[in-house]
């Protein structure tokens, strides 16, 4: 381990227990930890000074800032243990989610590319100690990043002090997917040179150097990814829905054979659409996202991609198991960015991104609610969709058409919580069909998703209400304000949206 890992021999006395390398961190502190979506983030730390504040029964409160989701290690465990006084930009994890919701936890959900530019301009207090994953630490000390990058580079460029966590059971193999690009900050801030996918415009290492480094904890702890649930048949339809859209597109001239780079957001909906793209006519497809589910690595298995940007890899357990066995045949086709150039509006639109997002509901003007249950409860926060969505040749965001067996229509009149205005959600597919709204007024989005995206139980009281609300006031966005939550207040009322 030592020689291979840690190439400089002045950091073996820097080399420690997780226990006390979890001493550096202190009451009040901000801490800045790598990863995204339960990938490459520390474990054996954070474990450490859970464990420390519950035996020692003291009260801790620290800041938590990360680049994506992390593990059970971190979100859960500090969650559990009350450590965390606010967080950002982004979390997935059950018990941190229920603290947020009890009024716990302070919870920034933010842009995730908006998140290192606020550190960079001092918007954010500084970070105090990053804690980082590193597959091994260069003879200068810089740090050899694992299976995602994040915020990690802008983490430990801001830290006092940076504790590194080797992790031993990801293979050196994954040397060299890593390409760190820093940004500087404006004025004059100079274009991103990246005009293709593939292109590699940084270091394979992030730097750090020796003095900052004040820890190195040797792990080999794995990320604890979740598996993914069995495609179901209404997700099978939306993709299904998806690729006739693209085929339409490719007949019209508007997109070219290959499609364009493609973003794609994680769950069963977005595998399914991945996994339909794996068995479909479309050859020599690159993707340009910010994370990798197992569907994507099979895109480039069954040979459709050769090439993807991401800035995380997080398949599940067993689709992790074999990409680190078919490490030699991955290595050369996914590149790993921080999650500041791989959700970068500039390179988005200037690559002409194809982006598919999922949404909790949406409204009949195309309005999108991906983070807020019932207008208030926080579910995971707007990730990298936001990133993508605004800045997209083609934005598409999907959603069942109803939820919780058919009590909750997803396409309301108008939606409790707005992430994604009309002006940024070009094209709406639910298992009932597609919604093209690129091109049309309010009242045209209204009948083009009503009559084709909403489930046949609650279309004509969507058209009733659409109808009334015709007659009702001003008729640009036509609306009848007393009613326009009635569906969110009557399913709180009575279980169910339906009259
Ligand atoms: N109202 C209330 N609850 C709803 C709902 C609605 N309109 N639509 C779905 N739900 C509930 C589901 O019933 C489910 O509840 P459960 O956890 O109790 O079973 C839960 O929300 C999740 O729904 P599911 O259908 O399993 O969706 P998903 O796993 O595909 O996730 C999002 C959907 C929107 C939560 C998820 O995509 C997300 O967090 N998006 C924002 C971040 C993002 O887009 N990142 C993009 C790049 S990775």
């Amino acid at each position: 381990m030592r020689n291979d890992r840690i190439r400089n021999k002045e950091l073996f006395n820097k080399m420690m227990s997780a226990e006390e390398a979890s001493n550096l961190i202190k009451d009040g502190m901000v801490i800045g930890a790598s990863g995204f979506t339960p990938s490459g983030y520390p474990k054996a730390v954070p474990l450490a000074l859970a464990e420390r504040v519950k035996k020692s029964g003291k009260k801790m409160k620290i800041t938590l800032y990360s680049g994506a989701s992390l593990g059970p290690e971190v979100d859960g465990a500090w969650g559990e243990a009350g450590i965390i006084a606010k967080r950002l930009p982004y979390q997935t994890n059950a018990e941190l989610r229920k603290e947020i919701n009890a009024g716990n936890v302070e919870y920034l959900d933010m842009h995730l590319s908006h998140s290192t530019q606020y550190l960079n301009y001092g918007v954010l207090p500084k970070v105090d100690v990053a804690i980082i994953e590193a597959l091994a630490i260069t003879e200068d000390g810089h740090i050899i990043p694992t299976t995602a990058i994040g915020n990690a580079p802008a983490f430990i460029k801001n830290a006092d002090k940076v504790i590194v966590e080797v992790n031993t059971a990801k293979p050196m193999e994954l040397e060299g997917m890593a390409d760190i690009y820093i940004h500087e900050n404006p004025p004059c801030r100079k274009p991103i040179p990246l005009t293709e996918v593939g292109q590699r415009i940084g270091t394979t290492y992030i730097e750090c150097g020796l003095d900052k480094i004040a820890a190195i904890v040797e792990t080999d702890m794995k990320d604890k990814a979740r598996s993914l649930a069995p495609t179901d048949e209404v997700a099978r339809k939306i993709s299904e829905n998806i690729l006739k859209f693209f085929r339409k597109e490719v007949e019209l001239g508007r997109l070219p054979k290959n499609l364009l780079p493609l973003q794609s957001g994680v769950g069963s909906v977005a595998n399914a659409v991945l996994y339909g793209l794996c068995d479909s006519e479309f050859e020599n497809l690159t993707c340009y996202t910010e994370v990798v589910q197992d569907s994507m690595l099979e895109l480039l298995r069954c040979g459709k991609s050769n090439l993807i940007s991401t800035t995380s890899i997080s398949a599940s357990p067993e689709g992790f198991e074999k990409f680190l066995e078919e490490i030699d045949f991955f290595k050369n086709k996914i590149i790993l960015r921080p999650q500041e150039i791989s959700n970068n509006p500039e390179v988005a639109r200037r690559l002409g991104i194809i982006a598919m997002n999922t949404a909790l509901e949406m409204d009949i003007y195309g309005n999108v609610n991906s983070t807020h249950v019932m207008g208030s409860k926080m579910m995971n926060g707007i990730g990298g969709s936001g990133d993508f969505a605004r800045n997209g040749a083609i934005t598409i965001f999907t959603t069942a058409s109803t939820a919780k067996n058919g009590d909750i229509s997803s396409i309301v009149p108008m939606v409790s919580h707005v992430d994604h205005t009309e002006h940024d959600v070009m094209v709406i597919v639910t298992e009932q069909g597609v919604a093209d709204l690129r091109g049309k007024s309010p009242k045209e989005r209204a009948l083009e998703i009503i009559n084709n995206c909403v489930h046949p139980d609650y279309k004509p009281m969507l058209l009733d209400y659409y109808n009334r609300a015709l007659e009702n006031g001003a008729k640009h966005t036509p609306h009848i304000l007393d009613e326009a939550l009635l569906w969110h207040s009557r399913f709180q009322k009575t279980g169910t949206m339906k009259k």
